[in-house]
């Protein structure tokens, strides 16, 4: 795809629409009117396969949500039983299906240890979000103090494109657009240990990111604030994977000031960072978790709002007759349960959390290996199969490139053309394969990655520039 900047409105006069009627997200429309979109007609596994018949390897799983890989028999037969049974059902009120009251058990069951107890269904992460909300915003209310309605996130944090998760979203440039947001809505910094003004030691990096956060929440006065939420491993805003220590030092901070902690797992969720959720990997109970991605492999979309007991019980015991006025049309939806409790069965039983660890570490190595081969690799982090590489124009200071780059944009074309599907943003190279990924396409893709890094630095930058997105 052309890179935004190079298009200029003469061009565009020239080009007819190659995209159809069709706009794409977090894309200017212009870049769709002078390249046709990749069109992917099939695929299989960990490989898609476009209309000229050009395999891939989906080095994204989709949008970090195919867990399972494509076209699943199990997933497929699922939901085509559910739709010979009822294809669509309300759940408002008291109507329900089997599937939706099926699932609720099994998330019960799959997250005892984060105490989470009660679940809202939605049709995908940024529904999750506006959910986990809204449900902060009540219980407060419930519970008597009505003040506490204010959120605080972080700088690099992504919480999906509703007009709340907006706000919350950290990133000027998601929000420039669209403003003015909603106001209550605060971002603090969090810890990026490749780059932040403060301190190369995770451990003292973790305890000054808790003590801002601490630090704006008695600023604004506790008995404003509702909640804090974040990424357990922050996904679209840079794989930023936090010191060991952070997030139990974030759960002591809201215990002490009485603040709702809500876990965004919508990309963590089901086994991608090598543990079935990300907090669970600091022993953190948050309040609320909001899920969608890996519940269902993207077979359906599907999220969910996870309510820890102590935050149910304001409606159970103390206030059984508080409507929850929030819901949506495909809340519960059947096919997308049904999606998701075969997708479960999969995840469990194909030991898919642990296969992320061991695959995401052996990626790891072999990216480690590049960045002692080649200095425009900055740094490479990552946990499970959340892997980031961040190139750099300068190593000794870490200027990184800028989205356009023409080495950035050969790169890209260079994995396009050797067979692998990735996502750049900015700088930064996002990895996130499917969870069935085996050692030996592992290797395939550490393969290619360095033999398009390889070319990249001798070829001439191409006419047609890659665009990288800003999502
Ligand atoms: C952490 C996080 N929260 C929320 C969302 C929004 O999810 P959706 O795009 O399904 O609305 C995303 C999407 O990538 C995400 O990464």
């Amino acid at each position: 795809m052309p890179n935004q900047a190079t298009i200029s409105e003469k061009s565009l006069q020239l080009v007819p629409r190659a995209s159809g009627h069709m706009w794409h997200p977090m894309t200017a429309p212009a870049v769709n009117s002078l390249q046709a979109p990749l069109v992917i007609a099939s695929a299989q596994g960990i490989h898609v396969t476009d209309t000229t018949g050009k395999t891939y390897i989906d080095g994204s799983a989709g949008m970090w949500n195919v867990n399972v890989g494509h076209n699943r028999p199990e997933i497929k037969a699922a939901i085509a039983a559910q739709m010979e049974r009822i294809s669509y059902c309300s759940t408002f009120g008291a109507m329900t299906t089997e599937p939706a009251l099926a699932l609720s058990t099994r998330l019960a069951e799959l997250m005892q240890i984060e105490d989470m107890t009660r679940f809202m269904f939605s049709t995908g992460g940024s529904d999750a979000v506006e959910t986990a909300f809204k449900l902060a915003r009540q219980y407060w209310l419930l519970e008597g103090q009505p003040r506490k309605s204010k959120i605080i996130s972080l700088r690099n944090g992504y919480h999906g494109l509703h007009w709340a998760g907006t706000a919350a979203s950290g990133s000027p440039v998601w929000k420039a657009a669209y403003e003015p947001g909603i106001p209550g809505f605060l971002q603090v910094e969090g810890p990026y240990p490749y780059r932040n003004p403060w301190t190369s030691d995770p451990q003292q990096l973790g305890e000054i990111c808790a003590g801002i956060l601490e630090r704006e929440i008695v600023h604004q006065g506790p008995d404003s604030v509702a909640a804090f939420i974040a990424e357990p491993v922050q996904g679209v805003g840079g794989v930023i994977v936090p010191p060991d220590n952070y997030w139990p030092l974030v759960r002591a901070v809201c215990d002490r000031h009485n603040v709702l902690l809500i876990a965004d797992e919508v990309i963590t969720g089901f086994g991608r960072t090598g543990s079935l959720f990300g907090c669970r990997r600091w022993g953190v109970k948050p309040d609320l978790m909001c899920l969608a991605k890996g519940i269902n492999s993207g077979y359906v979309p599907m999220g969910a709002t996870a309510v820890s007991r102590r935050v149910a019980q304001a409606w159970e015991r103390e206030h059984p007759m508080a409507a929850i006025m929030h819901g949506y049309t495909g809340s519960g939806h059947p096919l997308a349960c049904a999606a998701a409790l075969a997708n479960l069965d999969i995840v469990i039983g194909e030991g898919l959390t642990q296969n992320a660890a061991i695959q995401g570490a052996h990626l790891l190595e072999r990216f480690q290996l590049l960045k002692g081969r080649f200095a425009c690799v900055g740094d490479v982090r990552g946990t499970g199969l959340m892997v980031c590489i961040e190139f750099v124009k300068d190593r000794s200071n870490r200027q990184p490139h800028v989205p356009g780059d023409p080495f950035l944009v050969s790169f890209m074309q260079n994995c396009m053309r050797l067979g692998l599907l990735a996502r750049m943003q900015a700088n930064k190279l996002y990895l996130s394969p499917p969870l069935v990924v085996t050692r030996s396409a592992v290797d395939q893709i550490a393969d290619v990655v360095e033999e398009a890094i390889t070319s990249a630095m001798n070829v001439a930058v191409p006419e047609r520039a890659s665009a990288s997105q800003p999502h």
